[in-house]
């Protein structure tokens, strides 16, 4: 499922991508006269993952994130898995959605701060549920469920106040983070819920964190869900549809060969965990993103200078934090390769290298004092597990276009976002 090594060079699931990752050059080239880095996402991967959550998750529901990678042809796959629906944070994710054929009633609306816009466009597309995340939130969704004269689905994303270990940036579910409702702010919430004729209350919801390895936390941010969906029915609230723990299963971002990856959530102490648990609604949902996407892209680059510095030579290549911005922005560290064959790979021929991006930031840097074989110009560089918060973090900074994105399934591959233009990127300010 992940990478092997030959001597032959680099495959990927199967993929020898020392044949197939030329051939997306040039078509990338002959088409849209590009060549620049590029993501490279793999359908065998994606449908591993997907296959695992439904196979080791037997009564879950799975409610992909799709902030994490977000491509319409990405949400195609997933959504052919059965118990998949989609988890989405604006309008612009609604309208991916609905393009990538996902139906209104699989869908639920998380998000801190939704505009009226985005809410209203919810409801008329006929949405599961809102995850409502507060009495001003909730107050506007029953005034504008009320003016189309419709029920709307809610669920309240609750702040269970559970501790993970993660990078400070991604935790979610603590007292003082911005998101979901307080149990003291229960009682008004519930006042609106009683008064409010447009609303249906479906569900409750928790979403503690991203990047999390230890199941732990999800059995206790359960156990307070539960007991809240107790104290409703004690105000006569009727039984929940679902209750979800949100998204947050980490992936292993140390490894890239290991078949059976050691740092990564394990889904089956999460099962047996859960099991133990009883849970106070019909389903069970989770919302991956992560889980999902990571393992799936690469964000592939090729070195366009070698540096000479005193401690080791820096190889700038041509992928920058405008297309993965994780390291400079959380200090993230991706496994970075080359197509070399295995006997490149022999330890007294690994050089060490800093790895760095074109943008003019000193954090434009993927990773220090990395080993990797003798690097020259135009050799390929790849950053691995790139496929979830890579492409869509993005930015056009130093108006550099936003790159394409490559879909491989066996040994052919298929462009699913082409290279954006210059023209593109100015088009908005030429008024
Ligand atoms: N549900 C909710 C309500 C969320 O806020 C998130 C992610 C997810 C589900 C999916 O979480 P996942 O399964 O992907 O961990 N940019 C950061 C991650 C931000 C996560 C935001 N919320 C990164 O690159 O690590």
């Amino acid at each position: 499922m992940y990478f092997q090594r030959n001597e032959r060079g680099l495959s990927w699931a199967g993929t020898e991508l020392n044949s197939l990752l030329p051939q997306i050059r040039q078509h990338l080239i002959k088409h849209y006269d590009y060549q620049g880095p590029f993501y490279a996402y793999h359908g065998a991967v994606i449908e591993a993952r997907c296959k695992s959550l439904q196979e080791k998750l037997p009564n879950a529901f799975f409610y992909y994130s799709l902030k994490s990678l977000s491509n319409i042809h990405i949400i195609k796959k997933i959504l052919s898995f059965d118990r998949f629906g989609l988890d989405i944070v604006s309008l612009g994710e609604l309208e991916r959605a609905l393009l990538a054929g996902g139906k209104p009633e699989k869908i639920v609306f998380a998000g801190v701060a939704k505009t009226k816009t985005e809410i209203l466009s919810a409801i008329k597309a006929g949405i599961r549920s809102f995850h409502v995340e507060s009495v001003a939130e909730l107050r506007s969704l029953q005034e504008l469920a009320a003016s189309v004269g419709v029920k709307a689905g809610v669920a309240l994303r609750m702040n269970p106040d559970v501790e993970v270990d993660t990078h400070k940036y991604i935790t979610t579910g603590k007292e003082e983070n911005k998101f979901g409702i307080s149990r003291a702010e229960l009682p008004e919430i519930l006042h609106c819920l009683r008064e409010g004729k447009n609303l249906q209350l479906k569900g409750l919801q928790a979403h503690i964190g991203s990047q999390i390895l230890d199941p732990v936390p999800y059995a206790k941010s359960l156990a307070v869900l539960n007991e809240i969906a107790q104290a409703l029915r004690r105000e006569n609230f009727p039984h929940l549809e679902y209750i979800s723990l949100g998204g947050g299963f980490g992936v292993d971002y140390k490894s890239m060969y290991s078949e059976l990856p050691v740092n990564q959530f394990s889904l089956d102490e999460l099962h047996k965990i859960l099991s133990q648990c009883s849970f106070e609604s019909n389903e069970l949902h989770f919302e991956p993103g992560r889980y999902i996407s990571a393992m799936s892209g690469v964000l592939v680059s090729k070195v366009r200078h070698i540096k000479p510095k005193s401690n080791y030579d820096i190889a700038l290549i041509d992928a920058g934090m405008t297309e993965l911005l994780r390291p400079a922005l959380y200090g993230a560290v991706h496994p970075i390769t080359t197509l070399h064959a295995l006997s490149e790979y022999e330890l007294n021929r690994l050089q060490t290298y800093e790895i760095a991006g074109p943008i003019c930031e000193s954090s434009d840097v993927f990773a220090r004092g990395v080993q990797l074989p003798f690097l020259k110009e135009d050799d390929d560089v790849l950053i691995l597990h790139a496929g979830a918060y890579g492409s869509v973090m993005a930015s056009n900074y130093n108006t550099r276009p936003l790159a394409p994105e490559v879909l491989i399934q066996n040994d052919s591959f298929q462009v699913i976002r082409r290279p954006q233009t210059y023209k593109e990127i100015l088009a908005s300010e030429m008024i």
